[in-house]
């Protein structure tokens, strides 16, 4: 993979490589994160590929001010308040998705919320200002490892996986960031982080916990994972009554109302999976049939999706966490 300096040309190169659909990671205050182009669906794919994830989970979007971040969120009162005192910072607020937000629907994987920070490091600050989008980057290092620390640590797990990498020299926080949900307009720690729930509470009063348990009040905004309204079959090879068909490939392109990739490409059909239930649930179809899709690569976290959109509703808490 390249090394790209921290000087405006290395800048610039890593950015035109975002703008490309590639994927570099980068410097933050707190962790490298593993950048893809928050608004480029392939993109966003290609970083569940990179780091071989299992399944889909949502993502942070990084943003250069607070004023970009109102383009994707809608802030409430004491968001306003954290992000005023916080940002640039290690604090991740996960907020509301804005009207006709264009950030990719894999990036917060189908949710209506989008977790979303403005990074505490001048280098990363540059970054998204010269890529001049939203990025979408969990911490660089594949899945269950690590999380990186130096440039050298993003070489050793994801070389060959990624275009390249902008050397920031090691991370000053050294941990990722606190991200703080909402239940209504109450804060919730959803996962402790550089900033300290004393210093939050210090600013904003007390947070809610979130429980694994979901005792915590728990309306839409702090679901951990998305399900469309309607049921859904697995493995279908056939459309029946009522039935709306989520095809793969050319098998069944015939009966399809979408094919995720009629070119049998997992990095495709990643990339529109939650776009595409979205639209059925728009559509109000009450049952979605899914031809198979190949248990290989990206499949795996396609397949494990479906499989949770497939569960019976009462069990879809308890086997929703991807923690
Ligand atoms: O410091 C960090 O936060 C690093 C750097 C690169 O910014 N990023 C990072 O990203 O740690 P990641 O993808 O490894 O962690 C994202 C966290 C997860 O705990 C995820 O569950 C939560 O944010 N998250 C993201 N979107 C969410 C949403 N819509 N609702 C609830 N939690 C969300
Ligand atoms: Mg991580």
């Amino acid at each position: 993979m390249k090394i790209f300096k921290a000087s405006s040309e290395g800048i610039e190169q890593a950015a035109a490589e975002i703008r490309d659909g590639h994927l570099i990671a980068f410097a933050t205050e707190t962790v490298y994160g593993l950048g893809a182009d928050a608004l480029n669906d392939r993109a966003v794919a290609s970083i569940y590929e990179a780091k071989g994830r299992p399944s889909f989970n949502p993502l942070i979007i990084h943003v250069p001010s607070l004023a970009r971040a109102k383009e994707y969120v809608e802030f409430n009162e004491v968001a306003l308040r954290l992000a005023a005192k916080f940002w640039p910072g290690a604090l991740t607020l996960v907020l509301p998705r804005a009207a006709n937000c264009p950030v990719s629907r894999l990036a917060s994987a189908g949710l209506d919320t989008l977790a979303i920070r403005v990074p505490g490091h001048k280098l990363a600050l540059q970054f998204l200002t010269a890529c001049d989008r939203p990025l979408a980057a969990p911490s660089a290092n594949p899945s269950g490892g690590i999380s990186p620390t130096t440039a050298q640590h993003v070489i050793d797990g994801l070389e060959g996986k990624i275009a390249g990498v902008l050397d920031g020299g090691p991370c000053p926080v050294g941990v990722e960031s606190t991200v703080v949900g909402f239940a209504g307009d109450k804060p919730v720690l959803l996962r402790p982080g550089g900033v300290t729930r004393e210093v939050l509470e210090a600013a904003v009063g007390p947070l809610l916990s979130h429980d694994a348990d979901g005792t915590t009040p728990s309306p839409g905004m702090l679901q951990s994972h998305y399900a469309p309204n309607a049921a859904v079959r697995l493995n279908a090879t056939d459309k029946r009554d009522g039935e709306a068909y989520l095809g793969f490939g050319r098998d069944h392109d015939a009966i399809a109302d979408i094919n995720l990739s009629e070119a049998g490409d997992l990095t495709e059909a990643a990339s529109l999976l939650f776009s595409a239930l979205h639209l059925l649930d728009e559509k109000k179809f009450k049952r979605i049939a899914v031809g198979p899709i190949p248990e290989i690569g990206l499949g795996i976290a396609i397949n494990d999706r479906l499989r949770r959109a497939a569960a019976p509703k009462e069990n879809k808490e308890t086997i929703s966490e991807w923690t």
